[in-house]
């Protein structure tokens, strides 16, 4: 068999388009609604896409003011998502630079067993300067101590392998 292009529905509670939630069909009434994404992860599943796809930074953007910009905890939204389908994927955003590796490990697992075998991990540095401060540091670690200690998370987290028993989507 050849290569297979995987295709994930990249949910974004106010939508991508900036202006996504002003348009009149869209489900602004139902963004803190669990059983709305329920239901879209039930219709990605049902179109046989490959997974769901929940995008997270630890702290809010500067333009609150314009659109709906909260952050849905991932865990917590996957957790809902995986009792809701049986197939799909469920991939996650966590950090490497504001968890521990001991954190990330025992959330991925606990989805990981639940959903037999369908957690992956979007892993990120964290772009979100502001982030720091949700976390009691005075700045954001610079880029290179970022990706050094998202070496030795990954490396950490997987059992030295460099990956995880996960579906890494580097
Ligand atoms: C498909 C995709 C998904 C991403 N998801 C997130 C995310 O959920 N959270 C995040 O902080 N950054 C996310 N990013 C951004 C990158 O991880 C990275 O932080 C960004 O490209 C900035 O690069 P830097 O690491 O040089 O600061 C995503 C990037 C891509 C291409």
């Amino acid at each position: 068999m050849g290569r297979q292009l995987k295709l994930n529905l990249f949910i974004y509670p106010g939508g991508h388009h900036e202006a996504a939630w002003r348009h009149p069909k869209s489900h602004t009434d139902r963004l803190l609604d669990i059983r709305f994404y329920q239901e879209l992860a039930q219709r990605a599943e049902a179109a046989k896409l490959d997974a769901v796809f929940y995008a997270d930074g630890p702290a809010l953007v500067s333009n609150v003011q314009f659109a709906t910009r909260f952050r849905i905890e991932p865990f917590t939204w996957l957790s809902a998502i995986a009792v809701a389908t049986e197939r799909i994927g469920l991939i996650g955003t966590a950090s490497t630079t504001y968890l521990e590796p001991y954190n990330a490990a025992r959330l991925f697992a606990s989805l990981d067993h639940f959903s037999n075998g369908r957690a992956g991990w979007n892993i990120v540095t964290t772009g979100a300067e502001r982030a720091a401060q949700n976390f009691g540091l005075d700045e954001h670690p610079p880029y290179a101590e970022r990706y050094d200690r998202a070496d030795d998370f990954v490396r950490v987290v997987g059992n030295r392998r460099g990956c995880p028993g996960l579906r890494c989507v580097r």
